[in-house]
């Protein structure tokens, strides 16, 4: 019941610094970054090329202006970014790619938010005058509203691979990369070597307040670092920030598989209970179905709320929760058991 704490599982987004990330924080050393590089921050770029193998990345205060950015390097007014029809950039950018950078969306629905090489070379376009040229193809790994989604790296290499014999660039937003490396054992460096940028979010189940970064070419950073500048992105004593980034890199990322094990559980749980239809997660988003069809989802997540227990709804049935780093094993049973409840008390009336 309600003891008066929130168990918040709408996203992955919501941790507070912990401790130890705070005081990483509080010791950072600063300069000015637009100036002449901040020196923690240009330790967190040179960290994040590294592990992605590509020459240098930058430090960007969001992953939406990272991944913006990466379509402005690529893409030029009036030509079509190719991905898949649930991805982040094609919903929830606010139309960023049109209204920065003229770029027309293509989105291609596929059955469980997976491209495959055959889906991406049946969507290139023959090069004509009469179409958009396609100037990149854009994947999600793990893919958000596909609930958490890993796309498998020989997938991958095998799409790299089309666009490749297309002349075309590939681009990776990695928001939650680190959940796929953790749960195949990958490292990020084998999927970096298959794109040409990649986007990572330090803020979302690494636990760090603010921060996203883009790798490429020292060249496709070049541009970047102004397209970045351009958009308001220039940060200066960001080493404060980045220094939470460093700590999160260092501590918090093998623990993504916790995260991973408390999601199956939760979604275990949650399809014994009555009128809920849950597929086992790969990684740390649960979709939760909602069948019986007396029962709304609004009031699902009313009745969870009156107990402290936060989910989002995500479709017209669905309710999305995430576990992250303030969720214990203690919050996965609060949380089914408020389900429960929800589910036993509204198919009642
Ligand atoms: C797959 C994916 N890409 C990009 C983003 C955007 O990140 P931000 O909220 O830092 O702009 C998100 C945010 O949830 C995401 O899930």
């Amino acid at each position: 019941m309600n003891d008066g704490t929130l168990l918040d599982l709408r996203s992955d987004t919501v941790t507070r610094p912990t401790q130890g990330m705070r005081e990483a924080m509080f010791r950072a050393e600063v300069g000015d970054d637009v100036l002449d590089h901040d020196p923690t921050t240009l330790a967190l770029e040179e960290r994040v090329a590294e592990l992605l193998g590509k020459e240098r990345a930058l430090f960007f205060p969001s992953g939406i202006q990272a991944n913006q950015t990466a379509l402005a390097v690529h893409g030029r007014p009036g030509s079509e970014v190719i991905l898949e029809a649930g991805a982040h950039i094609f919903n929830y950018e606010e139309g960023a790619g049109a209204v920065l950078s003229g770029l027309q969306l293509r989105p291609v629905p596929t059955e469980d938010g997976l491209l495959t090489p055959h889906v991406v070379r049946e969507a290139i376009r023959p090069p004509s005058p009469y179409v958009p040229p396609t100037c990149l193809v854009a994947v999600e790994n793990t893919h958000n509203s596909a609930g958490g989604r890993i796309l498998p790296l020989r997938t991958l290499s095998e799409i790299r691979d089309v666009v490749l014999a297309a002349g075309i660039p590939l681009h990776l937003d990695g928001a939650r990369l680190w959940h796929a490396c953790v749960e195949t054992g990958h490292p990020p460096s084998h999927y970096g070597a298959l794109a040409d940028t990649v986007m990572v979010c330090l803020s979302k189940g690494l636990g760090a307040p603010v921060g996203s970064l883009l790798a490429g070419s020292a060249e496709a950073m070049e541009r970047a670092w102004r397209i970045r500048r351009r958009l308001g992105g220039g940060m200066r004593q960001s080493g404060i920030l980045a220094a939470a980034g460093l700590y999160a890199l260092d501590f918090h990322r093998d623990r993504l598989a916790e995260d991973h094990a408390r999601a199956r559980e939760l979604a275990r749980a949650a399809s014994a209970i009555p009128g809920l239809r849950v597929d086992l997660p790969e990684t740390n988003i649960v979709m939760l179905d909602i069948l019986a069809e007396d029962v709304s989802p609004g009031k699902v997540l009313d009745h969870l709320a009156s107990e402290g227990v936060l989910m989002v709804q995500f479709g017209s049935r669905r309710l999305r929760a995430v576990t992250h780093l303030d969720v214990d094993d203690q919050g996965i049973l609060r949380a089914t058991a408020a389900l429960a409840r929800a589910m036993e008390r509204l198919s009642a009336l």
